[in-house]
């Protein structure tokens, strides 16, 4: 359920045009549904209501400051995977006993960072890296809580390039070395091993592949327990996809369901680390049609929003859906949408029907609200666009525009080249 709706044909985010923004602030431009981001978390978070847990919403997906203060109220921590959303989560005031520290290459900067800021735990992915931390936490005199990531060796059946739970991957230990790591473990005087974690992947459209996953974490922790381990929390990831275009993935509360079955009496508080389902369908890009140019061959549309604003149906050949922001009833055609970028990977959707567009006219980049924002660059130095929160009938830019003169702040020339 999203509000991004047709009212008297034209679209509208909660109660605001779409198009009103679009005026506003320029294009191309992120606009978020607070309505839905809410509904979204609550819809989640109260899946397992019945059950010891905490939401960690991932932040890679979104990681807006005002989103993450949004969860944040609702009661939510946050999943991260470097200090710079580290910063960002502490920024928005985030719980440092609500954040979980996930990533397989956590350098010391960042250890420390977290160690000072006296977070949940650390997902660990290696033996290097738990050796690391303890040094870091002896040398800051602390002690880490730590969660071991298992790679349970399951495949999500997604794109392999979001896969991460498979023995091929870098993620995580394998499920016989978490035997060795919790021994290795136990003779680190600054760590202190409190749980178990995985994550297996992203969009993934059935529930079985995390129930399989669950069945080995569940008996490492039988084991562990045996072993004398006091495992206390048990990280589930995050991982449910949305509906982008035909897919059919299980509701969050099917999903709690299957687990929490499979889980039966353990005694953990629960982690999960949703990022897409929460904010994926929260979130549109809307951009404005500068050409149009019909070849032998196909019939593009042009416009300002590229690769660079939303790179996923370049790199993952990702499907979402586009409507006109002016819903009219010209007849279609079949064409590709693509971007001002010097690459012919520079597209956001291919051979789609669309109604004749004409220049001016504004276009709504659906389900971009999960790595959109996040995995936009400058790429042919590009401004990267503003975020726009709608909340009932009022909107609030959360991210202005970039200008030429940011793209340029960061760089100076040498003297012998005559300085800036
Ligand atoms: N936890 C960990 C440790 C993760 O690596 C991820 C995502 C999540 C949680 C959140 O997963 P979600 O609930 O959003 O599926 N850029 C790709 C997705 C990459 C996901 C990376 N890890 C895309 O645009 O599809």
């Amino acid at each position: 359920m999203d509000h991004f709706q047709y009212k008297a044909e034209e679209l509208y985010c909660e109660d605001v045009p779409v198009r009103l923004v679009a005026e506003k602030v320029g294009t191309p431009c992120y606009i978020y549904s607070l309505a839905t981001l809410r509904h979204h978390f609550l819809t989640f978070d109260s899946a397992f209501a019945k059950a010891r847990h905490l939401t960690c919403y991932s932040v890679k997906a979104n990681s807006n400051i005002a989103i993450l203060k949004l969860f944040g109220s609702m009661g939510g921590g946050v999943d991260i995977v470097s200090g710079g959303e580290l910063y960002r989560a502490l920024k928005a005031n985030i719980p440092s006993e609500r954040i979980v520290y996930s990533g397989v290459g956590k350098t010391v900067e960042e250890i420390d960072f977290a160690l000072r800021e006296k977070i949940l735990m650390f997902n660990i992915e290696s033996t290097q890296e738990l050796e690391q931390i303890n040094r870091r936490a002896e040398a800051m005199n602390t002690t880490a809580s730590v969660s071991l990531r298992v790679n349970p060796d399951i495949d999500p059946n997604t794109h392999p390039y979001i896969s991460t739970g498979m023995k091929k991957n870098k993620f995580g230990i394998s499920t016989d070395s978490a035997l060795q790591a919790f021994e290795d473990a136990k003779n680190l005087k600054h760590i202190n091993l409190v749980g178990l974690d995985c994550h297996i992947g992203s969009q993934l459209t059935e529930v079985t592949p995390f129930v399989d996953a669950l069945k080995r974490l569940r008996s490492l922790v039988e084991t562990l327990r045996l072993r004398g381990a006091d495992i206390s929390y048990l990280d589930l990831g995050g991982g449910l996809g949305i509906v982008y275009d035909q897919e059919a993935p299980p509701q969050p509360h099917e999903y709690a369901r299957a687990l929490l079955q499979e889980l039966g009496d353990i005694d953990c508080t629960l982690i999960f680390e949703p990022g897409r389902v929460i904010v994926g369908n929260a979130g549109i890009l809307v951009t404005r049609v500068l050409y149009t140019k019909r070849t032998k061959a196909k019939n593009f549309v042009i416009t300002d929003g590229a690769m660079n604003d939303l790179i996923r149906p370049s790199l993952y050949g990702s499907f979402h859906g586009v409507q006109p922001v002016a819903r009219n009833l010209k007849e279609t055609e079949t064409v590709d949408i693509v971007g001002p970028i010097c690459e012919s990977g520079d597209f956001l959707a291919r051979d789609r029907d669309l109604p004749l567009s004409t220049q001016g006219d504004y276009l709504a980049v659906m389900s971009a609200g999960a790595y959109g924002f996040t995995m936009s660059s400058n790429y042919n130095s590009r401004p990267r666009a503003p975020e726009v929160l709608v909340s009932g009938d009022k909107y609030f830019v959360i991210r202005k525009r970039e200008t030429w003169e940011d793209l340029v702040r960061p760089e100076s020339i040498p003297d012998f080249l005559g300085g800036n």
